[in-house]
């Protein structure tokens, strides 16, 4: 594609962005009539499908009613029915919500919280926050310490101070070099390796996504994976927090992901699907434990924005937990993402999948040049940008990334759609991806 003038910013500046004009649904149009299917939701984002009246109208009439307050000058009712909202879904796990942004906020406020609840517990030398490579936890400085996602923060690693991470849950390419048969949960004992050698009395807690996001597309731990960290957090008393930005609100087919491990975390930041893709969201969601203990102490959370727990954003999160009752979405999610893995089987044949993982509606794929030894595509042949790029020029929109053996090789994409996807529209996104794959693998010598 050539250059136009565009005074935008865009991720590569020597690419034409396609122009869109509307949204429908799982379907996006450009200004030249194209129609692509929204097979991702951008970056996993957009949970209730695009163009959806009712949340237009709640945008509108909250704006005429009462568009910004600041937090620390009063509540509303909407950011009470949303707070109250998000821990009924927990079942009562979490207690307490913050409303941020997005999801870099969240996770930066996170580690505040954490912070917050040592020194009130009269531990000030526990500071540092524990996380794993091949995770992603945001962009901002604060979130790119705790992201062990070389790709994303390569650049900037002059800035990074807070560094303490231990090997993924990867199971497809486990780094302890094991097989589920002589697996002994290594990948979570590391934990406990590192708190000891950092000083159990210095780390405040230990950050997580549940399952993996675009670092490691799906992948997904051991049932008992979060339970043995539990265990170790719990003896280190190490918070454990979870970042469920990408897998929360029903993504992977349940309300939150940590449900999958019967292990809800004591901190879990929220972000993306939070407002269904209508309004930017974020939330850092605490359990009594970690609000108690700060209540009865300091009784002070200092960790300002302007925007935390606007009513404009709560009010959406309302409309958008209605739209997921009413609709039965969060089953949907379960039951869609079954079809959707079991027509993305059908593709294994194509030589280049290697493997297929994820749960509910975030279901990714990692792509090899041989499936026998798992050797990755050569980097050089940047198969992820292919794959986008002629998905783009097919019509299908899918999340692609790179870098997920150990930063410096492997492609792989992510499929998550809204969670109103209908099976036809499913086959849909996967008769265009096949065509997609067999263009790329040839285009790369398949
Ligand atoms: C797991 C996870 N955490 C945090 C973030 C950061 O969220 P945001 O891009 O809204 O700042 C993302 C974004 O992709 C994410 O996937």
């Amino acid at each position: 594609m050539t250059v136009k003038k565009t005074n935008t910013f865009p991720a590569f500046l020597n690419k034409e962005s396609r122009s869109i004009v509307k949204g429908e649904g799982v379907y996006l149009f450009d200004d030249q009539g194209k129609r692509y299917i929204d097979a991702s939701g951008g970056p996993i984002m957009s949970n209730l499908g695009h163009g959806l009246k009712e949340m237009a109208e709640t945008l509108y009439n909250q704006a005429l009613k009462n568009e910004y307050v600041f937090y620390m000058d009063f509540t509303t009712p909407e950011l009470e029915a949303a707070c109250t909202g998000i821990c009924e879904a927990s079942g009562g796990d979490m207690d307490r919500v913050f409303l941020v942004s997005g999801g870099s906020e969240a996770t930066e406020a996170s580690i505040k919280l954490a912070r917050k609840y040592h020194i009130d517990a009269g531990n000030p030398s526990k500071f540092k926050i524990i996380s794993r490579w091949m995770s992603y936890h945001g962009m901002t400085q604060g979130a790119m310490n705790l992201s062990g996602f070389p790709f994303r923060r390569r650049d900037y690693t002059p800035y990074i101070s807070n560094n303490y991470h231990i090997p993924p849950a990867y199971c497809y390419r486990c780094w302890y070099n094991k097989t589920p048969e002589t697996c002994n949960l290594e990948c979570a004992n590391a934990l406990e390796t590192e708190i000891l050698c950092q000083g159990p009395e210095s780390v405040a807690g230990f950050i997580a996504e549940p399952i993996s996001g675009m670092s490691l597309c799906g992948a997904t731990p051991r049932p008992d994976y979060f339970k043995r960290v539990r265990e170790i957090c719990d003896k280190h008393d190490v918070l454990l927090i979870m970042d469920e930005v990408m897998t929360g609100f029903g993504r992977c087919g349940k309300f939150f992901a940590y449900e999958h491990f019967e292990t809800p975390p004591d901190i879990m930041a929220l972000g993306k699907g939070l407002a269904g893709g209508y309004f930017p969201a974020g939330a850092t969601v605490s359990n009594s434990r970690v609000f108690d203990m700060i209540a009865n102490n300091s009784g002070l959370f200092i960790s300002v924005h302007t925007w935390a727990g606007n009513p404009m954003l709560a009010a959406m999160i309302n409309k958008t937990m209605d739209y997921l009752e009413e609709h039965q979405l969060i089953q949907r999610s379960a039951e869609m993402g079954e079809y959707l893995a079991r027509q993305l089987e059908n593709l294994r044949s194509h030589p280049t999948i290697g493997d297929i993982r994820g749960q509910g509606l975030m279901r990714g794929i990692e792509f090899v040049k041989d499936k026998e030894t798992k050797e990755t595509l050569p980097p050089e042949n940047m198969f992820w940008l292919v794959l986008n790029e002629l998905a783009q020029d097919m019509g299908l929109v899918i999340d692609c990334s790179s870098g997920c053996d150990r930063g410096q090789a492997g492609d792989q994409l992510m499929f998550g759609p809204p969670f109103t996807v209908t099976e036809a529209e499913i086959d849909e996104m996967v008769e265009i991806f096949d065509r997609v794959l067999t263009q790329a693998e040839k285009q790369v010598g398949f």
